[in-house]
């Protein structure tokens, strides 16, 4: 389908252009500019409605490292309350997207929205209040060498907050015991295998009361029935953490955001499944509708099937 020779391109600077409909009555948005038109057939741009606001939003994006083109028009939201995938294959832009969300990265063109605000319009100030938001879990962990169990997890709330070292020492015990470490608070991150050392990062990136987490690819390196385990935690702590928002009437009830590979991870773990492939969404929606879905690019990848539109290109 050649959208692009017969629809005005718009301006990649217009995100209301972008979202235009084009002739025809369709609402499915022009390729990115020099992209081979078959490169984006796959993509339907279904989004299956998740009935929630979106409290992370990328609004029409694109990042080019140099030649390299990874966001490529990029639309797509998280909704709140709910644990959703970033599903892709590797070097997609997976970490990319989630370096904008916290601004790490920032975007050249369209927006990234938390809570609404445009991430890359924030002032510095207002950039260190925003990431107080967020919860990060990184691959291995990311946890200082040099430092026990203990004062890794407490670290945020040492630099970010006034809190007393007893009121410290009860909400770190508390995580600590939440993913399983209670005991383990005194050992440093070389005494403790990849799944523990995951498991503290969790704990760590919880201790300041995130209304997001995002977990970049927490599986990696573990083995099925470890992370089998790790999901069951995340959705506990998910769970948990929902309860307590509502109780105490927080604003935003907690979102979680896990880029994985893992498709069994994905069907366990996921409310709502977004699948990136050559910088934009080709489809998403709660993971039902998902693990529906017709296109075949979404039923290969879900299955992880090597029959279908995706090669080793
Ligand atoms: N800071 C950077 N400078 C230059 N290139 C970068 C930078 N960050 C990412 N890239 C490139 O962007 C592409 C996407 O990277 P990214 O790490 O987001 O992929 P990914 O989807 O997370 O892949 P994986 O599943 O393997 O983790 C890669 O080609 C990578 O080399
Ligand atoms: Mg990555």
């Amino acid at each position: 389908m050649s959208v692009a020779s017969t629809a005005p391109q718009p301006e990649r600077h217009d995100p209301e252009a972008a979202a235009a409909p084009l002739g025809g009555g369709s609402s499915r948005p022009v390729p990115p500019p020099g992209a081979p038109d078959d490169h984006y057939e796959f993509h339907s741009y279904t989004v299956h409605p998740s009935g929630r606001r979106n409290v992370v939003e990328f609004v029409d994006t694109y990042k080019s490292f140099g030649p390299n083109q990874i966001l490529r028009g990029l639309t797509m939201g998280l909704p709140e309350g709910m644990v959703s995938m970033i599903l892709g294959p590797s070097g997609t832009g997976k970490s990319v997207c989630i370096k904008h969300m916290v601004g790490l990265l920032y975007p050249d063109s369209g927006d990234v929205l938390v809570h609404g605000e445009s991430v890359p319009n924030m002032t510095e100030s207002r950039l260190f209040e925003m990431r107080k938001k967020f919860g990060l879990l990184f691959q291995d962990g990311a946890l200082f060498s040099s430092m026990n169990l203990y004062d890794n997890v407490a670290f945020p709330l040492r630099h970010h907050t006034n809190k007393s070292e007893q009121e410290i020492e009860e909400i770190v015990m508390r995580r600590l015991k939440e993913v399983g470490l209670g005991n383990a608070r005194e050992r440093f991150p070389n005494e403790l295998s990849g799944g523990m050392r995951k498991r503290a990062g969790f704990a760590r990136a919880l201790v300041l009361g995130p209304d997001i987490v995002l977990f970049d690819e927490p599986d990696s390196g573990l083995d099925p029935v470890r992370t089998a385990l790790l999901g069951e935690l995340i959705l506990e702590v998910h769970r948990e953490m929902v309860e307590e928002a509502k109780a105490e009437g927080k604003e935003f009830l907690p979102t979680f955001a896990v880029v994985t590979h893992d498709i069994m991870s994905a069907r366990r773990v996921a409310d709502y499944i977004n699948v990136l492939w050559r910088g934009r969404i080709v489809e998403a929606g709660p993971a039902e509708a998902m693990l529906n879905s017709e296109n075949p690019f979404i039923r290969q990848f879900l299955a992880g099937d090597s029959q279908g539109p995706l090669s080793m290109d």
